[in-house]
């Protein structure tokens, strides 16, 4: 298949271009700002009819989870009328749209995993905004699959781990939230099940299907911290404290962790837990910062 992958300097647009080598059997077409704007129809059109393409793999997204609570404007160009665009374009060609969401699009008061077909009540605009773009991508793309996933984080970009690897390096001690409950997830390890999805995808079949991924296991920011601080060997203490104690502009789900049976039966995945895969990109960051150092 041809692909087109929008937003492709992010964490997972970029970890796609890292594997696609490996992905032989796909030609992949990798574009983000200011080359292809997903927000501008004519853009999104002339890159599928340039490189003749069969799906797009939406990695781009408005993702200050906090500014977007005063920049909704913004937040909803992006991640509702921009998943709009690219779902008409799909239609247009024929494409499958694969895009990926998020577990924000729940308000967290479940006590139990939540499943695909749960009602969503989002607490925030990027919430909303991401919901409303599932919501156009299901009305308008004949052919579309749908990825919520959680907690990303990455060698590339900026993120929770990048972030608590910088401040435990700068600082004695660390306050992190303990009543927030999720799965963190690699987003090399997205990337792969993107890959893997479109290897077994049927050329020609119209999919129409929501599916909940983030790597295995369940913990909160604090036990985040903790084994961020203990796998890269540094000396800060992480004391927990809870939300009200660590206010912010968005107002967090507490709990989101997701279940992904159907996903694995689906396509046939075998998800990593993500302390094992939170061990590998710790390696493969400090890799890379003493490299450059
Ligand atoms: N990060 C998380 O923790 C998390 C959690 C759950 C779900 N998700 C979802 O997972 C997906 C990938 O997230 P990510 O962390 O890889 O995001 P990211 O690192 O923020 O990357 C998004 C990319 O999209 C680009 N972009 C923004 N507006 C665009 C536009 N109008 N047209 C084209 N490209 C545009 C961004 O460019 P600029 O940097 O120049 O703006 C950036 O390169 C997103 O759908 C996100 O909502 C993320």
């Amino acid at each position: 298949m041809n692909i087109l992958v929008t937003g492709s300097r992010g964490q997972l647009g970029s970890e796609i271009h890292e594997l696609s080598p490996k992905a032989g059997k796909h030609r992949f077409f990798f574009f983000d700002l200011p080359e292809l704007d997903i927000t501008d129809p004519a853009q999104v059109e002339k890159a599928c009819a340039i490189n003749s393409i069969q799906a797009i793999v939406n990695c781009a997204a408005y993702t200050a989870v906090d500014r977007a609570e005063t920049d909704a404007e913004a937040a909803y160009r992006v991640n509702r009328d921009g998943a709009a665009v690219l779902a008409a374009c799909a239609a247009r060609i024929n494409a499958l749209l694969v895009h990926i969401s998020t577990d924000y699009v729940f308000d967290g008061k479940a006590s139990l995993p939540y499943r695909e077909s749960d009602p969503v009540n989002p607490l925030g605009v990027y919430g909303k905004s991401k919901w409303e773009g599932e919501e156009r991508i299901r009305e308008i793309a004949p052919s579309h699959i749908i990825i919520r996933t959680s907690w990303l984080y990455s060698g590339y970009g900026a993120n929770f781990v990048k972030t608590m690897l910088r401040l435990g390096r700068e600082r004695d001690t660390l306050n992190v939230v303990f009543d927030q409950i999720g799965s963190p997830t690699s987003a090399s390890d997205l990337a792969e099940a993107v890959l893997s999805i479109l290897d077994r995808a049927e050329t020609g079949k119209r999919y129409s299907m929501t599916f909940h991924y983030a790597d295995e296991g369940v913990c909160s920011w604090y036990d985040f911290a903790v084994s961020i601080m203990e796998m890269a060997g540094l000396d800060c203490t992480v004391l927990p404290v809870d939300s009200t104690q660590y206010p912010q502009a968005a107002q967090r789900p507490h709990f989101s962790v997701m279940d992904k049976s159907a996903v694995k039966r689906e396509w046939g995945l075998r998800i990593p837990h993500w302390s094992v895969s939170l061990a590998r990109q710790i390696e493969k960051i400090l890799k890379t910062t003493s490299s450059n150092s």
